[in-house]
């Protein structure tokens, strides 16, 4: 039984290579926004402008509860800011999790991100001009959590394909 947790920033392709290590391995991806969406039947731009962040927290904190108690065999996915509120990074070191951090820099980041902020709450008010700024300080206040995944793989000009097949070396 194998037990894969992804964390990191937005953009940091969690989901992607989630799906690749599900192809290489066998083993199934899962995302929690996704099952999120599903279980509320929303959006999560939906449940950020309906219910606010911290509903939208809270709800993420009991789903990440309940699918770590109740499977035994999957890669997660988590969502950028899951590991960082209530005490969810504390999952990242149970025995039995391996955990891994895709870290990648400011400036991927911002590559990265470029054309996909609509879709993210947290990023889709931002102005241009301010978007350097806040990826720089969010990630440096979410970084302590981050770096409580038991691996750390930077993606930085990687191709997802090499990031996958470098987790699959830690498993
Ligand atoms: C968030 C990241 C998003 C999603 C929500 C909040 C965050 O997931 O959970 O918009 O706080 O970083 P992705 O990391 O998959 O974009």
């Amino acid at each position: 039984m194998s037990k894969i947790v992804l964390v990191g920033y937005m953009g940091s392709g969690k989901s992607t290579i989630g799906e690749l290590l599900s192809e290489m391995t066998g083993i199934p991806a899962f995302d929690l926004d996704k099952i999120i969406e599903k279980d509320t039947q929303k959006t999560i731009p939906e449940l950020f402008s309906e219910f606010g962040e911290i509903k939208f927290r809270k709800l993420e904190h009991e789903k990440l509860k309940s699918f770590i108690a109740e499977n035994e065999h999957y890669i997660l996915s988590l969502g950028g800011g899951a590991p960082c509120y209530a005490n969810n990074h504390e999952f990242l070191k149970l025995d039995g999790i391996v955990s891994v951090y895709l870290k990648a820099s400011i400036k991927e980041l911002i590559k990265r991100l470029e054309n996909e902020r609509a879709n993210r709450p947290l990023l889709s008010g931002l102005k241009e001009a301010e978007v350097e700024e806040f990826i720089a300080k969010h990630l440096f206040d979410r970084s302590y959590f981050y770096h409580q995944a038991k691996h750390v793989v930077s993606v930085d000009g990687k191709n997802p394909d090499v990031i996958a097949t470098e987790i699959t070396g830690l498993l």
